[in-house]
């Protein structure tokens, strides 16, 4: 597709998934806006519908989230809820109301069912059931988002892609201990290079990661489609690999160089058991498949890792 000119706000503009793609927008030649906290309030919907009639893009990707790592949602169950369902109904209602001709939300593999039938989650089954009890308030609102976006293209005709993430790592993710999620959170332990590495819960939980930059060439792929006027609702955005904590954790100790022992603290919750993407519907419709290998991405999150925590001591 032709990027060249297009108007595309982006929320979260600055965040972790959302400064990559809209580096990787712009050098397509968009007019990107990348929008944070110091220019709307999302939870404030006179605000959000005023900047969104103002800006006028033609597409809108929707990558602001209130959110943190698994400590943080555990311990804001109200925010992660409350805040998220009105910052995803109003961008959906401010994407509309502005004219844009499409709308991709981003969602989250945490929208499944604790315990879906099929593993590999596969979309038709996501609505059988209720999410992991620890981040149910916040994959409810995803739930509400896509839900809402069926409306909206049954509606006024607007077509909404929303890509179900699988856990994202890579370069400029969080560096502070509460917002970090499980990759992340494993670096930063290892290069602190500990006599022992405590890993919660037993190691047999399986999870499925899926490198930034990968993240974003699929979201644009959505986009394009979207922009098309196909409506694609839910599709999940993956590798389709299944790791068990364990492997991820021998993982990151050989890409920092961690020599030292891995300890299983079973008293702590393995949380969801079983956690990974059937990624045919995603292969099929955006002709794509995420080229990064785990070891690859995590040579470059490391690299990366290192020069920022050095960039911050100093
Ligand atoms: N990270 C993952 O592993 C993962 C996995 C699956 C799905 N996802 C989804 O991917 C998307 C992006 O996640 P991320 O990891 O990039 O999140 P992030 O780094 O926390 O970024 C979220 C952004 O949302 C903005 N924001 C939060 N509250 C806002 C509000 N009230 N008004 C306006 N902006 C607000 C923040 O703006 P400021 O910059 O101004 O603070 C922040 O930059 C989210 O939809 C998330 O659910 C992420």
């Amino acid at each position: 597709m032709n990027w060249a000119g297009r108007a595309v706000l982006i929320t979260g503009g600055r965040g972790f998934l959302g400064r990559p793609l809209a580096a990787a927008l712009g050098a397509r030649g968009a007019r990107v806006q990348a929008v944070g906290r110091a220019e709307v309030d999302l939870c404030d919907r006179g605000a959000t519908l005023a900047l969104f009639k103002q800006r006028r893009p033609e597409l809108v990707i929707h990558a602001a989230v209130q959110g943190g790592g698994i400590g943080w949602m555990r311990e804001h169950p109200v925010e992660s809820g409350r805040d998220n369902a009105l910052i995803n109904t109003h961008t959906l209602e401010a994407a509309q109301a502005c004219g844009a001709r499409a709308f991709v939300g981003v969602s989250s593999a945490c929208a499944y069912p604790r315990q879906p039938a099929t593993i590999p989650f596969v979309e038709e089954e996501l609505w059988d059931g209720r999410p992991e009890p620890f981040n149910d308030s916040y994959a409810q609102t995803k739930r509400l988002m896509m839900a809402l976006g069926d409306a909206y293209h049954q509606q006024h005709g607007l077509p909404c892609a929303f890509p179900m993430l699988a856990n994202l790592y890579g370069p400029g993710d969080h560096l502070s201990p509460e917002r970090a999620h499980v990759v992340a959170a494993l670096i930063q332990r290892c290069l602190a290079q500990p006599e022992e590495l405590l890993v919660w819960g037993t190691g047999r939980a399986t999870r499925e990661h899926l490198f930034v930059e990968d993240a974003v060439e699929g979201v644009i792929r959505c986009a394009e489609l979207a922009l098309q006027g196909e409506h694609l609702g839910p599709l999940n955005l993956g590798t389709g690999q299944e790791v068990r904590i364990a492997e991820l954790a021998q993982a990151v100790a050989r890409a920092c160089g961690y020599r030292g022992a891995l300890r299983f603290d079973a008293s702590k919750p393995d949380g969801q058991p079983r956690k990974c993407l059937d990624v045919r519907r995603m292969k099929e419709r955006l002709g794509w498949q995420a080229p990064t290998s785990l070891d690859e991405g995590l040579a470059r999150t490391v690299a990366w890792y290192r020069q920022a925590l050095a960039a911050e001591a100093s």
